[in-house]
Formats: structure tokens, C-alpha cells, sequence
């Protein structure tokens, strides 16, 4: 039997639990093509699942697609300037540095990438 708040979380798309569908994402490079400065998209890198995030000064990163808070999805977020905020609870990510002010002893691994 599932739970109600599993069955919510899988229908919200925030289940944490559930195995990031690696495959069915863009390569980061594919992602990188397509997006705009402020956009955060999900993509993969070889086997990890990351979410491209291009800064309004165009900077772009490819950041492994994991919060440090309870493991959402950091594609499903947005950016407030240059920090990324989980769509779950609004922890807010470095994405430059995948520092989280809340959490700063786990660093969610991060490259830069170039447009
Ligand atoms: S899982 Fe990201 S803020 Fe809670």
C-alpha cells in the first residue's frame, strides 16, 4: 500500500525517493544549447542527473540535481538572483559553489560549464 504523502510527493513530481529517469534527460551539453540566461533544466551527465543553471550574467553550471536538504530535485527550482532555490522547501544553493548556507558541511558537487 502506498502512503498518502508518497502518492502526493509522486504526483507533485518531489519524491525523493524515487530513481532520477537519468535516460530521458538531455545531455548537458543539449541542455546548454537550448537554454536562456535565468533558466534551470534538468539534464544528465553521463550517469548523474544535474540541473543546468544558467546565471543572468550567463554564467553556466551543471549542478548534481540533488538538494542537501531532503534530496529534491534541484531542476524542479528556480533561480532568485544567483541562488537556486529547491522547489520542496526553498533551501537556497550556490549554484557556483553547491554551498547551501543551511546545510554548509554538505557540498552538492558542481562544474562549470562553458557556453
Ligand atoms: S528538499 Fe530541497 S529544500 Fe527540502
Amino acid at each position: 500500500m502506498v502512503s498518502s504523502a508518497a502518492l502526493v510527493a509522486d504526483l507533485l513530481g518531489f519524491d525523493p525517493d524515487a530513481p532520477h529517469r537519468v535516460g530521458l534527460r538531455p545531455s548537458v551539453a543539449e541542455a546548454l544549447a537550448r537554454a536562456a540566461p535565468g533558466d534551470v533544466v534538468p539534464a544528465r551527465d553521463g550517469e548523474t542527473a544535474v540541473a543546468v543553471v544558467v546565471l543572468p550574467d550567463g554564467r553556466a553550471f551543471a549542478i548534481d540535481d540533488r538538494c542537501p536538504h531532503d534530496g529534491g530535485q534541484l531542476s524542479d527550482g528556480w533561480l532568485d538572483g544567483d541562488r537556486l532555490v529547491c522547489a520542496r522547501h526553498a533551501w537556497e544553493v550556490d549554484p557556483c559553489s553547491g554551498r547551501c548556507d543551511r546545510r554548509p558541511w554538505d557540498i552538492v558537487p558542481v562544474r562549470r560549464l562553458v557556453r
